[in-house]
């Protein structure tokens, strides 16, 4: 066993969620290191990078709704910033996105959809089918209506996250390229952690950002162990060849019986199909039954995919939590903090996420934008004062 330097903020996690956090901990002064094998790695490896406030709205998902927007708006800000910071292209596109129906029930979602946008003050214009199709000439004849959220983007996460580790090394973090193994707690207080290979790595605070693994860190106290869960996405990617470009103009989505599907085109050509919806645990397997499922519904949606080479197939965990929404900031144990639990919109929720745990580093409490988020609601204490 060795022991090394001690951090003020040790985050175990390098997805864009612990990436974020590490690299606002660093600018904000403080000592920050990172434990993860692969940083950089994670969900982000595999999602579309929607930034979908508005499409991807859910009834009953209002509070969330406010840090979905709030972290659209600082989109533009942090992307430029990181592309300062690091010369990288973020590949991020105010592109837009259509939300199509396919017949008559997936209408009838639509149309409630867009009642629910409106309500909430959301930007969303109703079209009809040959408006949609005006928009994107590749749709399937058949479309019956859709919905034009112009305010919808995209940013590719692969490039997020690459950017965002050569950030956090531009500020100063360390990474140990380990597996976290125990949290390490003295006198009821994190300390630190213990690596898979016995390295003690010692801090001030600890912020466990590991995304669906965060609930299965050894030494964590119960009553502060986050209640994520795996939720397994299967996602394809597809090149569109530069004679058929531009194949698509902006992400292209559908719920087609029931299921959603979504295409997200780049400006390199890449053309990505997601995702399946799969509680089965740890298995990170990409099936036929899901790859079938997902062409199916992509090419009732844009017939002219099946052209295209399909050049990756892969599935990912996304952290789900039981209300949807992410879990920011203090837990019942002193010294540790967490930032996960976000679930579908992990890349959208990259840049309010990196600013409300530099809040909460700085100051001891959550910004307000994000006093909802507190692990705290799943307390026992708090599931008891809630109504039945
Ligand atoms: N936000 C897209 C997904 O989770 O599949």
């Amino acid at each position: 066993m060795s022991r090394t330097r001690t951090a003020d903020v040790l985050v175990v996690g390098g997805g864009v969620i612990g990436l974020v956090t590490a690299w606002r901990a660093a600018q904000r002064g403080f000592a920050t290191a990172v434990v993860d094998p692969e940083p950089g790695g994670g969900a982000a490896r595999v999602a579309a990078g929607m930034l979908a406030a508005v499409t991807e709205l859910h009834y009953g998902e209002q509070t969330l709704l406010g840090l979905n927007l709030a972290s659209a708006r600082r989109y533009p800000d942090f992307a430029a910033e990181l592309t300062e910071v690091t010369g990288l292209d973020l590949g991020y596109r105010r592109c837009g996105t259509i939300a199509v129906a396919l017949d008559a029930d997936d209408r009838a979602h639509l149309r409630e959809l867009h009642a629910l946008q409106r309500q909430s003050g959301l930007e969303s214009e109703w079209l009809s089918g040959r408006d949609c199709r005006r928009l994107e000439p590749m749709l399937a004849p058949g479309v019956r209506g859709g919905l034009r959220v112009d305010g919808d983007h995209q940013i590719d996460p692969r490039r997020l996250a690459r950017a965002l580790v050569a950030a956090c090394e531009r500020a100063g973090v360390v990474f140990h390229r380990m597996w976290a193994e125990r949290l390490s707690v003295v006198r009821e207080r994190a300390a630190g952690i213990r690596a898979a290979d016995g390295t003690d790595l010692a801090a001030g605070r600890v912020v466990l950002a590991a995304g669906s693994l965060s609930g299965r860190l050894a030494g964590v106290p119960d009553d502060a162990l986050p209640p994520v869960r795996p939720v397994k996405g299967q996602v394809l990617r597809l090149t569109v060849p530069k004679r058929y470009a531009p194949f698509l103009n902006r992400t292209v989505r559908a719920v087609v019986r029931g299921s959603h599907v979504y295409l997200v085109p780049r400006e390199n050509g890449e053309l990505v199909v997601g995702a399946t919806s799969e509680e089965l645990g740890w298995d990170t397997t990409v099936t036929a039954g899901g790859v079938y499922e997902l062409l199916r519904d992509a090419h009732e949606l844009v017939p002219g995919i099946t052209e295209l080479p399909l050049t990756e197939t892969r599935a990912g965990l996304r952290p789900g939590s039981p209300d949807n929404a992410p879990l920011l900031g203090p837990t019942a144990c002193e010294g540790l903090l967490l930032a996960t639990g976000h679930y579908r919109n992990g890349v959208l929720l990259t840049p309010v996420t990196g600013d409300v745990m530099a809040h909460v580093l700085t100051t001891g409490e959550l910004p307000e934008e994000a006093r909802d988020f507190t692990p705290r609601r799943f307390s026992a204490a708090a599931i008891e004062e809630q109504p039945a």
